[in-house]
């Protein structure tokens, strides 16, 4: 029996929101520990390439720019889905937190008077996006390791967390695998914070690194909290066609557009005025659009064109792209437009919590892309996902140092080591099991159904074939599989645990998008053309319902100083 391992905030997710909570849980007096799944500095955070939004006003056009400005626009591009105050809070602290990562060491570009260069964004009013080339994830992900190991938080780095431990409504800790040696073990703490990422790869394409599956997403849920608008789902507009590489919206920023295969610069007929630059779901959309209607390419994609900005600025401003283009498509982008198609990006869905990232669990906090605090509703802006990092990452890492302070459980350490010998028996179970299905089959079966049938455009007969998939899908994963029984480096063990959480965030999407019988952001139901304000400006709430199936419930939107009106670009 191996003790369990203590501190006063766990943080699981060692992607930008977890590093940013841990730099603020340190410096209000926790003892801090990161828990990640990969090495921090491999985390999906580092592939996020074209920006982080920030009114600076450092643009030439953008001299204007307010805070108020970036909060309007982030609530019309969310199709007014956002809870409003939340949206302030992300515009009003962009500034602030944007100033202080330079002054940790982020490299921004720069204008050539020295200040933040800042680019032009899709649905945004004056260009505020600040950025790094198109690496700027891994420039703050470095920068905020960095700070982490300046402090000397601690890691526990390749462990998978598969329980949040929680007594009588209060988290106390969490179980973990770690995967080089096969080891389970309990972690005791005061507060637990999950900033697990995206689950990007419930999608058969995505944007999304493989380790984006949601895993702790999953095992959050299961510890009580619930998902909320799962059925917003982001479909970037740009991705590279046949792999689905990220190609930034900085592309676009810099004056990249799109064409069909007749040549047509088709934006004009889909948003007039912002064009290439409309929000992402409208833009996707577009893209799908020509695609379905016969004008894109063959193979379904269509062209981005960037040769007219010439070798220099494209070498200055996009040299990780045209190195992606050159290397995986074999297009040289100062040559040729770069193939690109739609692809999922990114969840605007994800647990319910509330402005510092705090669940109904007392000592629970969730921040970043697996949490839902409800800053992007229905669509989110490009830009917004890395400021929603920095913003809210510190409020939640100063609210689990607190929680940490005001109190400990007694029996802790008992329940967590029972809870590590549950999920040893589980383990062990599955590697005796002699037949049955492999995981591979049924988690392409799930990627296949979501993409078919939980994608761009959506209706009423195919969200239902998913959801009846999925739970047939839910039922054969009882009887998976191990083709590996050793201890470690047990990726097949991994797969195996992490599908039956993918399984069910793919069931509760597809289930709030059958439900949701309007169109919104990136909800689009052909077979209920138009938005619905009357019955749908609210929020999808599921959780498990008695019967051990999810339930979903509603909740309204938290409306302030914009009434929505009709979104036009
Ligand atoms: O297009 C991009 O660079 C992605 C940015 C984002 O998702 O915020």
């Amino acid at each position: 029996m191996t003790d369990t391992l203590r501190q006063d905030v766990l943080i699981i997710g060692g992607g930008l929101a977890g590093l940013r909570a841990a730099v603020t849980a340190h410096d209000a007096g926790a003892d801090v520990a990161v828990l990640s799944k990969v090495y921090p500095i491999r985390s999906h955070s580092g592939a996020a390439q074209g920006g982080v939004n920030a009114a600076l006003g450092n643009h030439p056009e953008g001299r204007d720019d307010s805070w108020q400005r970036h909060a309007f626009d982030t609530i019309k591009g969310s199709d007014y889905l956002a809870d409003q105050p939340r949206a302030e809070i992300l515009a009003r602290d962009a500034p602030e937190r944007v100033l202080e990562m330079e002054h940790w060491g982020t490299y921004f570009s720069r204008f050539p008077d020295g200040r933040i260069a800042q680019r032009p964004f899709g649905g945004a009013g004056f260009p505020r996006t600040c950025y790094a080339a198109d690496r700027t994830g891994h420039q703050m992900l470095h920068t905020l390791y960095q700070q982490c190991l300046k402090r000397e938080v601690r890691f526990y780095n390749e462990w998978l967390l598969t329980r949040v431990a929680v007594h009588e409504g209060r988290a106390e800790g969490a179980v973990a695998l770690h995967v080089p040696s096969g080891e389970v073990r309990g972690f005791r703490a005061d507060a637990v914070l999950v900033a697990g990422g995206g689950h990007g790869r419930i999608y058969a394409k995505s944007t999304n690194s493989y380790v984006n599956v949601g895993s702790a997403t999953a095992a959050v849920f299961r510890a009580g909290v619930p998902l909320e608008d799962m059925e917003f789902v982001q479909f970037h507009p740009t991705t590279l066609y046949g792999t689905n590489i990220l190609i930034t919206e900085g592309v676009r920023g810099e004056g990249g557009f799109l064409l069909n295969a007749e040549g047509d610069r088709f934006m004009a007929r889909y948003a007039p005025d912002a064009m290439e630059l409309a929000p992402r779901d409208i833009v996707a959309r577009a893209i799908q659009t020509e695609i379905r209607e016969g004008r894109g390419f063959a193979d379904g994609y269509v062209a981005l064109d960037v040769r007219h900005l010439g070798e220099p600025k494209i070498k200055e401003r996009l040299p990780g792209i045209r190195q992606i283009a050159v290397d995986f498509a074999g297009v040289d982008p100062v040559e040729k437009p770069i193939p690109v198609q739609p692809a999922q990006h990114y969840s605007m869905g994800g647990l319910a919590c509330d402005e510092n990232g705090g669940t109904g669990v007392a000592g629970l906090f969730v921040v970043g892309e697996c949490s839902c605090i409800s800053v992007h509703g229905a669509n989110r802006l490009g830009g917004n996902s890395l400021l929603e990092t920095l913003v809210f990452g510190r409020r939640a890492g100063e609210r689990s140092a607190q929680a940490a302070s005001s109190g400990r459980a007694v029996g802790v350490e008992a329940r967590l080591v029972q809870s590590v010998e549950e999920q040893e028996q589980e383990i062990e179970a599955l590697k005796e099991r002699s037949s049955g299905e492999r995981q591979i089959a049924l988690r392409r079966e799930m990627q296949r159904t979501m993409n078919e049938h939980v994608g761009i455009f959506r209706d009423e007969a195919g969200l239902r074939t998913a959801v009846d998939r999925l739970a047939e899908l839910q039922d054969r994963y009882e009887t998976v599989v191990l083709d590996h029984r050793g201890r470690g480096f047990n990726y097949d063990l991994v797969d195996v645990l992490e599908l039956g959480g993918m399984l069910e965030l793919a069931q509760v999407t597809a289930l709030g998008a059958l439900e949701r019988s309007e169109c919104r952001g990136s909800h689009w139901r052909i077979d209920h053309p138009g938005r619905d304000d009357q019955r749908w400006l609210r929020h999808t709430i599921v959780s498990y319902g008695e019967a051990g199936r999810p339930a979903a419930r509603y909740k309204d939107v938290i409306i302030t100083d914009y009434s929505p009106q009709e979104r036009e670009y």
